[in-house]
């Protein structure tokens, strides 16, 4: 564990070192949980952001995007239930003062029990080798039955107390797990409170006429508002989609773990509209596409995985995330979710507009139900950060700290180095720059010896860097390197743009 939480140190390091991010108002001593993209990450930022686009509306024929305002109408949260049901139960340790979310203490204390059944497992898989049968053995040795009863005990008290908004059953589920504070030890608890996580400001000039309105904490319900007028100017049929991205800004209580809980943060989120009762094909659909999305990129699939919920948000009825091995152990990255007709009969009720759809096909008006695919953009981006910081000890004993950014995101496609600074080979290597830079990315660099240029660009997870050199004077070859396997090769100048663009395509 103590290397993981080294290992996010290090990428946080790395990440403001490089100019992917910084602390948001540094200068002033930071604003907690808010973080500025620097140079290459917004360019990665950007990446990841068009990657999901393609894949989501350039990909589907009835899938189209839109760009609705952050503000929105104050009605619109207490329809969704935000305003009455978007908290979330915090508790503070009087010896340590430190704030926590009380559902995440005991959730941590399950991960622990959770950790003690696969250590189980673990040490009976040496055991046994090859005869190990694992349904088995987690159905019948003692040691996992007592956990796993110990586990249901906590989540039969845990998800109703949550459910009821039980405030005091949480806390004394905390002190029953005799739950202590990671910092100061103790067990000196205040009680839970509930805490809203929208962040609100005022709209209007006089403070007697001003509404108090909400900075968005999802993007979701721009889509809900607008599906009707999506529907007609787009003359879309059911099944179709909308999709959006877009800032969204949650006032969490326990904000750590650099930009995978912030306060402002960006999502992608697409909402797709079906007909009653084929929602859960579409839900299955969707779950696939969207692994295949995060494999696309070549990220291995056994960094992903599906986590069904136990607990059902009372507007769904399946839901499921999918899961990263960040640094921090898997946790989630995207949510699917199949949302009924929640959200649009809730906003039908509090606006008096019908939001109904008539399908022509069965001669039918209704309410769609809808599937969600939500993922947050900066988490995103933090598990390519995670997949791809590499230090490497090369051959010569040498080391390198490699950014391994699949391809189709890295910030930079190619660095362009003359290998001197005279000799025509500047005038050269701007030549080459030229002809590359419409379509990629570039970097001209001619500062410092080529291994240095090579370091930086790997730093960033340039994927190929081209050297011009005086050979390239008579015969119009370069070297090309590519950054993982360090391999070099020399081509012929025109050969340049289709290497790198075989190695962007995505699957
Ligand atoms: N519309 C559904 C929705 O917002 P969510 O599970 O609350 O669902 C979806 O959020 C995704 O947004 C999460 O899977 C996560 O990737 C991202 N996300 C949520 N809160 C975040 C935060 N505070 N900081 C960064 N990303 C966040």
């Amino acid at each position: 564990m103590a290397n993981q939480e080294d290992l996010l140190k290090k990428i946080i390091a790395h990440a403001k070192e490089y100019g992917f991010v910084y602390p948001s108002s540094e200068i002033y001593d930071g604003l907690s949980a808010v973080y500025d993209y620097g140079p290459n990450g917004t360019e990665l930022k950007n990446n990841i952001r068009s990657y999901w686009w393609k894949a989501m509306v350039q990909m589907h024929e009835n899938i189209v995007g839109i760009d609705s305002a952050i503000f929105m109408h104050p009605s619109i949260w207490k329809a969704s239930g935000h305003v009455d049901a978007f908290n979330d139960p915090l508790i503070d340790n009087k010896d340590s003062k430190k704030r926590y979310r009380a559902d995440v203490l005991v959730e941590d204390h399950m991960a622990k029990i959770e950790a003690k059944i696969d250590k189980e497992v673990e040490k009976a898989l040496k055991r046994f080798g090859d005869s190990f049968d694992e349904q088995q053995f987690l159905e019948t040795n003692p040691r996992v039955l007592a956990n796993k009863g110990k586990l249901d005990d906590i989540k039969s008290r845990l998800y109703p107390a949550m459910d009821n908004d039980d405030m005091p059953a949480i806390k004394k589920l905390i002190e029953d797990l005799e739950i202590a504070c990671p910092i100061s030890g103790s067990r000196n608890w205040t009680e839970v409170r509930q805490f809203n996580l929208m962040f609100s400001t005022s709209m209007g000039s006089t403070s007697e006429g001003a509404t108090q309105i909400f900075l968005r904490p999802e993007t979701a319900q721009g889509i809900f508002v607008n599906y009707l007028n999506v529907q007609k100017t787009s003359r879309m049929k059911i099944p179709f989609g909308i999709a959006q991205t877009g800032k969204a800004f949650r006032n969490e209580i326990v904000a750590r773990q650099f930009i995978f809980r912030m306060r402002e943060f960006e999502q992608m989120e697409m909402q797709f509209f079906v007909r009653p009762g084929e929602e859960m094909k579409w839900y299955e659909y969707w779950k696939e596409q969207r692994m295949n999305w995060h494999t696309s990129t070549g990220i291995p699939a056994e960094k992903f995985r599906f986590h069904d919920h136990d607990k059902l948000a009372h507007y769904a009825n399946a839901a499921a995330d999918i899961e990263f091995e960040f640094p921090m152990g898997f946790k989630e990255l995207e949510g699917i979710h199949s949302r009924t007709d929640f959200d649009l009969g809730a906003h039908e009720k509090f606006s008096g507009k019908k939001l109904r759809y008539h399908d022509a096909e069965i001669n039918e008006s209704y309410v769609p139900y809808v599937i969600e695919t939500s993922i947050g953009l900066d988490r995103m981006f933090l598990a390519i950060m995670s997949y791809a910081f590499t230090e490497e000890k090369l051959e010569d004993g040498s080391e390198r700290i490699v950014m391994k950014i699949p391809p189709v995101l890295a910030p930079y496609k190619v660095a362009v180095f003359p290998l001197t600074k005279k000799d025509g080979l500047p005038e050269k290597a701007t030549e080459i720059m030229d002809g590359l830079k419409q379509d990629y990315m570039c970097f001209y660099e001619e500062k410092d010896t080529i291994g240095k240029r090579y370091r930086r660009h790997d730093a960033i997870g340039t994927p190929y860097c081209v050297t011009v050199d005086h050979q390239t004077l008579e015969d119009n070859t370069v070297t090309i390197r590519e950054r993982d396997s360090m391999q070099q090769e020399r081509v012929s100048i025109d050969k340049i743009g289709s290497i790198v663009a075989g190695r962007l395509r995505g699957k």
